[in-house]
């Protein structure tokens, strides 16, 4: 019993020192890239997170590898690339050449995928798989030990803007118990309809890295004041005098 009250004191101590905030470009003005990525970098996002879509792993279709070197060449903080294709394995070497320092693969369509992961080691490149809201956390059970970081999806792929998905939770909380449970020290990131209302409940789950588009080029008080709120410190709104 108190083994399991020092495991929830730490993993709520650890959620809220270590939060790592990923901003995800497919909810800026594409026509300003560039100075869209400085200015959420200076803004403090901790990663650049680059959503790769082929309009057949999902339904909508954005940028590929040129992004991903344009990015690059324009911001030195880590590019955190979410590949929403099929047969990411043809694509992996390119990417990494790219510069990306996180390559996200999904496990629902990739048969070879633990020899895609040692690839993408091997590239020099961090690992990481990511769960649709409809995959079960035990289809990523058997390859914990190889990655740094399970994404899990917390709408299904495709669009920003969609509402959070709860039962997603239950998933984040199996994942950090296994990691704990096997000393991995993994990275759970959430993406989808994250912000620092969700942000805290999938925190409090045991996630640790933060995905949001909207909730960092849509905040209404500018792209700090969105990344504060996801880190769970946003500034409280200022007193109007009406009361
Ligand atoms: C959705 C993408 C997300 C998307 C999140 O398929 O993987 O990264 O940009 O957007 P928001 O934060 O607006 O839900
Ligand atoms: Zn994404």
């Amino acid at each position: 019993m108190s083994e399991e009250i020092i495991r929830n004191w730490k993993k709520k101590n650890m959620s809220k020192e270590k939060r790592i905030v990923s901003a995800s470009m497919l909810a800026s003005d594409f026509s300003q890239s560039g100075k869209e990525a400085k200015a959420v970098a200076e803004a403090g996002t901790d990663w650049l997170h680059v959503d790769v879509m082929d309009g057949v792993f999902v339904p909508n279709i954005t940028v590929g590898i040129p992004f991903v070197e344009a990015m690059k060449s324009t911001v030195t903080i880590p590019l955190d690339v979410h590949l929403m294709i099929v047969q990411p394995e043809k694509h992996i070497h390119a990417f990494a050449k790219a510069g990306a320092n996180i390559l996200t693969i999904h496990c629902e369509n990739n048969p070879n995928i633990h020899f895609t992961l040692m690839e993408i080691r091997r590239l020099g490149v961090r690992p990481a798989v990511a769960i649709n809201p409809g995959t079960p956390a035990v289809m990523v059970e058997p390859i914990l030990p190889m990655i740094d970081m399970v994404l899990v999806m917390t709408v299904n792929p495709g669009f920003g803007g969609q509402k959070f998905i709860p039962e997603t939770l239950a998933k984040i909380r199996q994942i950090r118990q296994w990691s704990d449970e096997r000393n991995l020290n993994l990275n759970i990131q959430v993406d989808g309809g994250i912000n620092g209302e969700t942000a805290g409940l999938c925190a409090d789950a045991g996630a640790n890295v933060f995905v949001a588009g909207t909730a960092i080029f849509g905040h209404p008080d500018g792209y700090a004041a969105g990344i504060r709120a996801l880190r769970g410190n946003a500034t409280p709104a200022a007193n109007t005098g009406n009361g």
